[in-house]
C-alpha cells in the first residue's frame, strides 16, 4: 500500500474526490490532509472522510516542523490540490520527484504566484481563449514551474465568463485528477 499525502488550503473538493478514488483501490490510500489555513472546508471534509488532518501556520511552514510532521507519514506521493503557499526548499528536497500539484489552466499559460482559483479564471475569461484546462505537474521551488506530467482541455465559448470557465475545470479535475495521481504513483 503506497501513502499519499494532500496538502491543501481551500475548499478541498479536489482532496475529498482523491480520498473516494483511492479508498476503493489496493495500492494506495489518503493517510493525511496537510492544510494551512484554519477554516478551510478541506478539515471538514477530512474529518468527514475520516481521514487524519495536519493544521499548520504560515510561522511553522517555515521552520522544520510541517517537514518533520510530514515524515512521519512515509508519503510515497505528496498531491498538492488547491494549495496556495510555496513549498518550502527543506521538503522539495526530501522528497524529489514526490511531490506533485494541479493548475487550473493549460501551463505555461496563467501560471506563477498569485495565479490561482479565479484569477486564472478571470483572466482566461478576459482573454477569450478558445480553450484551457488543467495541468498536473512536479513541484520544484519556482510556482508552477516543474515538469508537466499531464494536460487535459475543454473547449471554451466566447461568451464563457470566470463563473463557467471554473465549472468546466472542475469537471476536468473531479475526472483526471486521481487518474494521473494513480498513474504517477504507478511508475514510481
Ligand atoms: C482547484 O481548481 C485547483 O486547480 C486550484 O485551486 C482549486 C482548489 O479547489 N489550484 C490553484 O489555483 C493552484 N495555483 P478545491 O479546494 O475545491 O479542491
Amino acid at each position: 500500500m503506497k501513502n499519499i499525502v494532500v496538502f491543501a488550503s481551500g475548499s478541498g473538493s479536489n482532496a475529498e474526490n482523491i480520498i473516494n478514488y483511492f479508498a476503493k483501490s489496493a495500492t494506495a490510500r489518503v493517510v493525511a490532509v496537510f492544510c494551512n489555513a484554519k477554516n478551510a472546508g478541506v478539515l471538514e471534509r477530512a474529518e468527514r472522510l475520516n481521514v487524519p488532518s495536519e493544521l499548520f501556520s504560515k510561522e511553522d511552514f517555515l521552520t522544520p516542523l510541517v517537514l518533520e510532521k510530514l515524515k512521519n507519514y512515509q508519503p510515497d506521493l505528496v498531491v498538492l490540490a488547491g494549495f496556495l503557499a510555496k513549498i518550502p526548499a527543506d521538503i522539495i528536497a526530501a522528497f524529489p520527484n514526490k511531490i506533485i500539484n494541479i493548475h487550473p489552466a493549460l501551463l505555461p499559460k496563467y501560471g506563477g504566484k498569485g495565479m490561482y482559483g479565479m484569477h486564472v479564471h478571470r483572466a482566461v475569461a478576459e482573454n477569450r481563449d478558445p480553450e484551457t484546462g488543467i495541468s498536473v505537474h512536479f513541484v520544484n521551488e519556482h510556482y508552477d514551474e516543474g515538469n508537466i506530467i499531464a494536460q487535459h482541455k475543454v473547449a471554451l465559448h466566447p461568451e464563457d465568463q470566470a463563473e463557467e470557465i471554473a465549472a468546466k475545470i472542475h469537471r476536468l479535475e473531479q475526472e483526471f485528477f486521481p487518474i494521473v495521481v494513480e498513474e504517477v504513483l504507478q511508475k514510481q
